[in-house]
């Protein structure tokens, strides 16, 4: 018998006292149409892990009533070949029904400005049905660590948050961005962009080169940084910017002088398409 106070030792003597013990189960989180950016998180569950699951799922909680829930393109034999091909043992795709029962009620929301700024704000319900669905999918897999990409900054930090604040034993590893050869940041989304957008998206990767170039020259002003890659981005005829912001890494405040780990962040409408990009200012 044990009498054990903390929360990090009652883990600890769990652990030691499963059989178990050691035994690594990387987890992947998607919504599918996997392509490199997913398969480089794979590929990384797989080199640092006993067993790799992957999901593949919609999830109907993260869209807006106006959004593209229906639309999203979907290929699960294509994204199950490629899932297992990178090194998953495991692809888990649940019908709606089954994340959501009829009666379901409950959800996880990560309060306060991380979730309010950025893509919180023309999305407002966004990220409450992101953290809902992956503590769920937590709760199922019980990974021991849970893969992200950086694409989506934001998401990467709210999560690392919840994890915190909801006292998960999961490391969430955050991985980089991968982009197409010509710099566009690879997105499911992607599929929707005609030959013309798609031409039209480069702008979005090359003003943020040339924003931390600008950085690594020395200016560290963020006003000055945002503004350049406004201006830059209007360049291609894209008038539809919901945001761009320089935000610290960690906690998403604004900054007004880059003088920790921060990132720029931007999202713009072309067509009907929503497209987000980021880079890190590595100080
Ligand atoms: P999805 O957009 O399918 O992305 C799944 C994971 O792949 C996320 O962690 C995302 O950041 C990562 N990813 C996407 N494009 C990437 C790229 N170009 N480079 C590196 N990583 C990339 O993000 C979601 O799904 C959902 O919100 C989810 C977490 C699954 C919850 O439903």
């Amino acid at each position: 018998m044990t009498l054990i106070k903390t929360v990090k030792e009652v883990r600890e003597e769990i652990k030691r006292q499963a059989n178990e013990k050691g035994f690594s189960i990387g987890f992947v989180p998607t919504m599918g149409y996997l392509h490199e950016g997913h398969l480089s998180l794979i590929k990384r569950a797989r080199k640092e892990n006993d067993l790799v699951v992957v999901s593949v799922f919609v999830n109907p909680a993260q869209f807006a009533p106006n959004e593209d829930f229906d639309s999203y393109p979907r290929d699960i034999e294509r994204d199950y070949k490629l899932a297992i091909d990178s090194g998953a043992d495991i692809v888990f795709t649940p019908e709606v029904d089954e994340m959501y029962k009829e009666n379901s009620s409950t959800f996880v929301n990560v309060e306060g400005e991380i979730t309010k700024k950025l893509c919180g704000k023309s999305r407002p319900t966004f990220f409450k049905g992101v953290t809902t669905v992956v503590a769920k999918l937590f709760n199922i897999i019980n990974p021991t660590n849970a893969y992200f990409g950086e694409k989506d900054a934001q998401q990467v930090a709210i999560i690392q948050k919840m994890v915190n604040d909801l006292c998960y034993d999961i490391n969430v590893i955050s991985c980089p961005l991968v982009r197409d050869e010509d710099g566009l940041a690879l997105s499911s989304r992607n599929a929707y962009l005609n030959k013309e957008e798609r031409k039209q998206a480069l702008i979005l990767s090359k003003s943020l080169f040339a924003a931390r170039q600008m950085f690594l020259n020395g200016e560290k002003n963020a006003q000055k940084l945002k503004h350049f890659i406004i201006n830059k981005i209007k360049t291609q005829g894209i008038i539809e910017i919901d945001y761009v912001e320089i935000v610290d890494a960690d906690t998403l405040e604004y900054i007004e002088t880059v003088e920790k780990r921060s990132f720029i962040a931007l999202a713009v409408r072309i067509g009907k398409t929503r497209l987000i990009d980021n880079i890190y200012l590595e100080v």
